[in-house]
């Protein structure tokens, strides 16, 4: 299998006219997991939701890469296509589609037309994938995040994930809201994904995800930018310690990413 590389670069992007990431550079290669932490509305989610290309996100500046091919220029369904997945950091209800449906026209919709894949085939696919995720069977006849609880969003998330086997995927405080079992079955549900040929965004505010999925590197995001990047182990200071003493060593004063005037 063929591996990719997600080139961030330079990304500059404003919201209504405000700018709130301001030159994000980031690259995550096939095999590699990335974390991304950082305080409250320092530009995380805006990273996750204007790489997917949602209406609001306006990139002035900079560039978004996948294998070459600037991202950026596609639209949503194509982006999907080329191989990215987003999992939302509040995934949005469904009325009159149920999970199950949605999982099998999004497989189809990364399949050549006459080339769909089989009824029988998708239900033991899903069936599989939901009992790796000790997920109840009733919840792929239930529209799509409808009514479903906190977790079990976020597990319905990791779900699309496993069947739609992207190249690179962007996981938004995948786990928020789950309780401590839900927490290693989400991150088995990663881990299990690892190979050459699957890179992954991990954006999280706690070490407790990285004590079961372990980055290769952690950066932190300040001020709409990448501040700091390191190992596992700047995950564990920050845990340990929040982040005054990155905004001491890097001599930022406040870690908002621009005041609303
Ligand atoms: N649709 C929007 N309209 C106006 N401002 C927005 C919009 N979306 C985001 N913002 C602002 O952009 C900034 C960055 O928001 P973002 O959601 O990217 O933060 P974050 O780093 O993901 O925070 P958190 O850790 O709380 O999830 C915030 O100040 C937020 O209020
Ligand atoms: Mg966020």
């Amino acid at each position: 299998m063929v591996s990719s590389t997600l080139e961030i670069k330079d990304l500059h992007v404003d919201i209504e006219g405000e700018k709130i990431l301001k030159g994000v550079n980031l690259t995550v290669k096939g095999g590699e997991f990335h974390a991304v932490m950082g305080p409250n509305g320092t530009g995380k989610s805006t990273l996750a939701s204007a790489i997917m290309g949602h209406p609001k996100y306006e990139v002035t500046q900079g560039e978004v890469l996948l294998d070459g091919e600037n991202v950026l220029e596609m639209e949503i369904d194509e982006r999907a296509k080329a191989g990215l997945f987003l999992a939302m950091q509040y995934p949005s209800e469904v009325s009159g589609v149920t999970t199950s449906d949605f999982l099998r026209s999004s497989i189809n919709a990364h399949r050549e037309e006459g080339d769909e894949i089989s009824l029988m085939k998708f239900i033991k696919e899903m069936d599989d994938a939901m009992d790796y995720l000790e997920m109840d069977k009733n919840m792929s006849q239930r529209y799509l995040n409808e009514g479903f609880s906190g977790g079990e969003k976020k597990r319905n998330e990791i779900l699309q994930l496993m069947m739609l086997k992207p190249q690179i995927a962007i996981l938004d405080e995948i786990d928020s809201g789950l309780d401590i079992d839900a927490l290693k079955i989400v991150s088995k549900g990663i881990n299990k994904l690892r190979n050459d040929s699957f890179g992954c965004l991990i954006i999280t505010h706690y070490q407790r995800l990285l004590d079961y999925i372990t980055p290769d590197k952690v950066h932190v995001m300040m001020q709409g930018r990448i501040v700091k990047t390191g190992g596992p182990e700047l995950a564990k200071r920050l845990e340990a310690e929040g982040y005054d003493w990155v905004k001491e060593e890097l001599g930022i004063e406040d870690e908002i990413a621009e005041q609303k005037a």
